[in-house]
């Protein structure tokens, strides 16, 4: 299957809908002696541990996720502590909770199902305090462990075309999937959850990239099978999705590409058995790029244009001045989110902190595949049940005019409650942000490589509007949601369109885990 054969991106994404039938009729239980592993474990090979004391960066979160660090004229090498608090900060462990299945540990990203499917490697050239090698890193006792040494940049960087972040990068991350991980909760929905996921973790990795003065970006340019072996993955289990060149040189100092060894390295089974979905594993290969110029021809697309059809009444959003801003740092930022369980359905949130959360997290993600930057292939529709100064009603939002223009007025809570799989957070928050995509230009136009795109997008826009939310002392929550009812809410507006993701934002009520309130088992 190749990558413009665009009915397997459809074929899956049909297929994974949720709809009220799908509910009622594919019920799904958890079996509790056969949850994974929530690690990945290399039982032979040594940990080199990170430093655990690494000094803050001091920056203020809603600038970190808004002003990325432009391409360096000068040398910027992370050391082994921007390494230890880039990884720590999206992927580490930031709380530990009892829950009758076992300890629950949860992570600085916000994840599906709390089950953290994302790990995180290294491939880097000598660095201050770091050997060249290919690492993995493991948030159980903050470490790396070396699978490959010596330097594997070159490689890495012919997988990606030539992509000039990779080839100046001193240090590249690639985030990889493991389908049995959350496919053990979500079943064949694992595959969205991968970009939602993915994203999450980045929107951090990002921000606090941003506050260490490091350039980042995302790189979902590659050839597949040739990252997957230098990872040395079994890729019926795990695939790599991409890849996060760090600092920059001003001459690529990349070694030539050199032979990778097969390894074979032992890790600990996830569980007793394991399930796998054929419907993930026909995604992911139709999705997969096969050659060096089939890399380059995919990265060479023309822009997605924003969508334009006219609305009805508009509300000019009005910036706060950057001085105004909240000025909690990113790392402060990132210890105190965790999603909300139950939210202040009294509440109401002032139209500024609504403004600026739209405004930081839509500001252009730096990727391959969003050219020229500002592209973004995710529309945002609102439902607003509380905030101040806006009629409550359904919206949509005109990012190039900052205006959220009115669909329909009323009050929706009813409607929020049964799109979000009928759950009380959408119904209880003061608005639910609903990002929905035109499926079928982004296919056509990236082919079925676009729906890994649009899922990581959107995941990594959600994931900036968590840290933004938090950043303002408000709650959010990712959800989940009934496909096509989401799109029938919307429309005439959406007509055409696909649902993506969901996220509520308001304001919390109490304490609670983010487990501990998840029965319903097709709930994340
Ligand atoms: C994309 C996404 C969808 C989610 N969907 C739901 C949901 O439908 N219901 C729910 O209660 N929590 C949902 N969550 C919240 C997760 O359960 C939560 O992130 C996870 O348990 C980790 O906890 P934390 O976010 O507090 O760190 C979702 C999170 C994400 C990122």
């Amino acid at each position: 299957m190749n990558n413009g054969e665009i009915q397997a991106a459809w074929k899956y994404h049909d297929g994974t809908k949720h709809s009220p039938w799908s509910i009622r009729n594919h019920p799904h239980f958890l079996d509790w002696a056969n949850r994974p592993l929530p690690f990945k474990i290399y039982p032979k090979i040594e940990p080199l541990p990170l430093p655990r004391d690494v000094p803050q960066t001091g920056v203020a979160a809603l600038s970190a996720i808004s002003e990325p660090v432009s391409s360096p004229r000068e040398d910027l090498i992370p050391g082994v502590q921007d390494l230890a608090r880039l990884l720590y900060f999206s992927a580490g462990i930031t709380k530990e909770r009892a829950h009758p299945g076992g300890e629950i540990y949860f992570r600085a990203a916000a994840c599906t199902g709390a089950l953290y499917e994302i790990e995180l490697y290294l491939v880097t050239g000598d660095l201050p305090g770091l050997d060249a090698g290919v690492y993995h890193f493991s948030p159980a006792d903050v470490s790396l462990r070396r699978l490959q040494k010596g330097d594997f940049r070159g490689t890495l960087a012919q997988a990606t075309a030539m992509e000039p972040a990779v080839v100046h990068a001193p240090t590249t991350i690639i985030c990889t999937g493991t389908y049995w991980r959350n496919a053990w909760k979500y079943q064949a929905r694992t595959y969205r959850h991968f970009g939602w996921d993915n994203g999450t973790l980045l929107a951090n990795m990002l921000a606090v990239a941003a506050a260490s003065g490091l350039p980042a970006e995302v790189v979902l340019g590659f050839v597949d099978a040739q990252v997957n072996r230098l990872l040395d993955l079994d890729t019926r289990r795990e695939v790599a999705l991409c890849l996060v060149p760090i600092g920059g040189r001003s001459q690529s100092s990349v070694p030539a590409p050199r032979e990778v060894p097969v390894l074979g390295l032992e890790t600990m089974p996830l569980s007793q058995h394991e399930v796998e979905y054929p419907a993930m594993l026909a995604m992911h290969d139709a999705s997969s790029l096969g050659s060096e110029a089939e890399v380059a021809q995919w990265r060479g697309q023309q822009p997605i244009l924003p969508c334009s059809v006219p609305a009805g009444d508009e509300v000019q959003l009005l910036r706060l001045p950057e001085e105004e801003r909240p000025k909690d740092t990113i790392e402060q930022v990132i210890l105190r989110r965790g999603s909300s369980r139950t939210f202040d359905q009294t509440a109401s949130i002032t139209q500024t902190q609504l403004s600026t959360i739209l405004d930081c997290a839509t500001r252009g993600l730096a990727a391959d595949f969003l050219e020229p930057p500002g592209v973004q292939l995710n529309d945002l529709y609102l439902i607003a049940h509380s905030v101040q100064g806006l009629k409550p009603g359904a919206y949509f939002f005109q990012r190039e005019r900052n205006t959220l223009d009115l669909l329909k007025e009323g009050d929706f809570r009813a409607e929020a409650y049964h799109l979000g799989l009928e759950q009380q957070l959408p119904a209880d928050a003061c608005l639910d942000i609903f990002f929905l995509a035109d499926l079928e230009r982004i296919l056509e136009q990236y082919g079925n490589r676009g729906y890994r795109a649009v899922q990581l997008e959107a995941g990594t826009i959600g994931g900036r509007m968590y840290l933004a939310a938090y950043a303002q002392r408000l709650g959010a929550t990712g959800l989940t949601f009934f496909d096509d009812d989401v799109i029938s809410f919307f429309s005439p507006h959406a007509k055409g369109k696909s649902a993506i993701f969901l996220l509520a934002i308001g304001k919390p009520l109490g304490k609670g885990t983010a487990i501990a309130r998840q029965s319903d088992v097709a709930k994340s």
